[in-house]
């Protein structure tokens, strides 16, 4: 899986020489020369190396490359890139053109998808987001803690109230009871990073008692629904400036399970309740993670009204095959149709996993939902 996020990096003029990263997640890079692929290497994710003398391209991945390079047009190819050439299309717009569509027609599961548009690296690390559960065990530094948590703040938020805070969480304890609560999912024990993500009125009630003014807007459940969605608008883009670093994530919602047993151990005041959870951490390069389907854009894009499933049935037959397809190459656990686990979702009350409670628990931590 290593063309789609190959793009060209730099070009250094004085040497005629192309350097090509691949790096969001396979750690590889590729280094071109004048259109020839001259070597690869593993090396730190987002670093574009400098290339010295590389062996003759000899790698069958290197072929991604070299496909992606063959689109430019023939001068590209037969001249060196110089400030005076007359391209098309930079050769990087190209080659990331080229990166974009290859990441859509994963998303969709099929080469018919949206034309890429107004193509950029931002566009790139989108589109190729998939959850990564498996880690290095490279330590993701306090100064990239610092960076995704800035990444979080410059998030929207409803009224700039700012109602959300996160908790990283390094005590290997208290990761074993996290863990605990979700059911056992051992990367929230191993994850370099983890982060717990909290809708906070805690904050907002305080500065009013500090004011000695009325707080009777705590309890509705507008105010507390503007925290959670403040707190998933800030998690995700701490999520995506992950990804943008080379870093893998994944979400972890069964934090839920059990709200107060995560108050205990993460000593929360009362009106903060833990949303969800996110392991951060450089993905194992052992461990191969693809990029999930999703929906065809006609079953979630509606214009001007909502149009009921009727009209897609077919689409929806099309993506279930894709999804069991999809789990079948990545030897998921699960193998169901998606329809099908949707429907088992919401089947029974078991099927919540305990969460039925949740406004009882959240009661309990002081949260009302008038
Ligand atoms: C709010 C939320 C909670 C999630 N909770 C879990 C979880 O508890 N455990 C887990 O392994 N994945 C969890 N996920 C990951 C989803 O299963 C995953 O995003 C989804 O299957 C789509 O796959 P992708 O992220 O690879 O595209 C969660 C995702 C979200 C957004």
């Amino acid at each position: 899986m290593w063309g789609p996020t190959l793009r060209a990096q730099q070009f250094t003029r004085s040497t005629s020489r192309w350097e090509m990263t691949c790096c969001r997640r396979s750690t590889k890079w590729a280094a071109i020369v004048d259109g020839e692929a001259k070597g690869y290497g593993s090396e730190d994710p987002g670093v574009a190396k400098p290339l010295k003398e590389h062996p003759p391209f000899a790698s069958s991945r290197g072929t991604w490359g070299r496909a992606s390079f063959l689109q430019m047009p023939a001068a590209a190819m037969s001249t060196p890139p110089s400030a005076h050439t007359p391209y098309s299309y930079h050769p990087r717009e190209l080659a990331a053109h080229d990166a974009v569509r290859h990441l859509l027609a994963q998303r969709y599961g099929s080469a018919r998808t949206p034309e890429p548009f107004g193509i950029n690296t931002t566009l790139e690390h989108i589109l190729a987001h998939r959850s990564v559960r498996r880690y290095s065990p490279r330590p993701v530094s306090e100064q990239t803690l610092e960076f995704l948590v800035a990444a979080a703040q410059s998030a929207a938020n409803s009224s700039n109230l700012q109602l959300w805070s996160v908790v990283t969480v390094s005590d290997p304890e208290r990761r074993r009871q996290l863990a605990s609560v979700t059911g056992g999912q051992s990367h929230v024990e191993r994850s370099p990073l983890f982060l717990v993500w909290l809708a906070d009125l805690h904050r907002i009630s305080e500065i009013a008692d500090r004011r000695q003014t009325s707080k009777d807007g705590i309890p509705f459940l507008e105010t507390f629904l503007s925290a959670v969605v403040d707190t998933a608008l800030a998690a995700q883009n701490a999520v995506l400036a992950a990804e943008s670093l080379g870093l893998g994530t994944v979400y972890i919602g069964a934090i839920r399970n059990q709200p107060n047993r995560v108050a205990d151990i993460l000593s929360l005041p009362p009106n903060v309740v833990a949303i969800f959870g996110l392991c951060v951490g450089w993905p194992d390069p052992d461990i191969p993670t693809a990029i999930k389907p999703r929906l065809p854009q006609e079953v979630v894009l509606h214009r001007d009204v909502y149009r009921s499933l009727e009209a897609h049935l077919g689409s929806l037959e099309d993506y279930d095959r894709k999804v069991t397809e999809f789990q079948r190459q990545t030897r998921s656990s699960t193998q169901k149709a998606w329809t099908e686990k949707s429907a088992e979702s919401i089947a029974t009350v078991a099927a919540l996993g305990g969460r039925h409670i949740l406004r009882a628990e959240l009661a309990a931590r002081g949260v009302g939902l008038e």
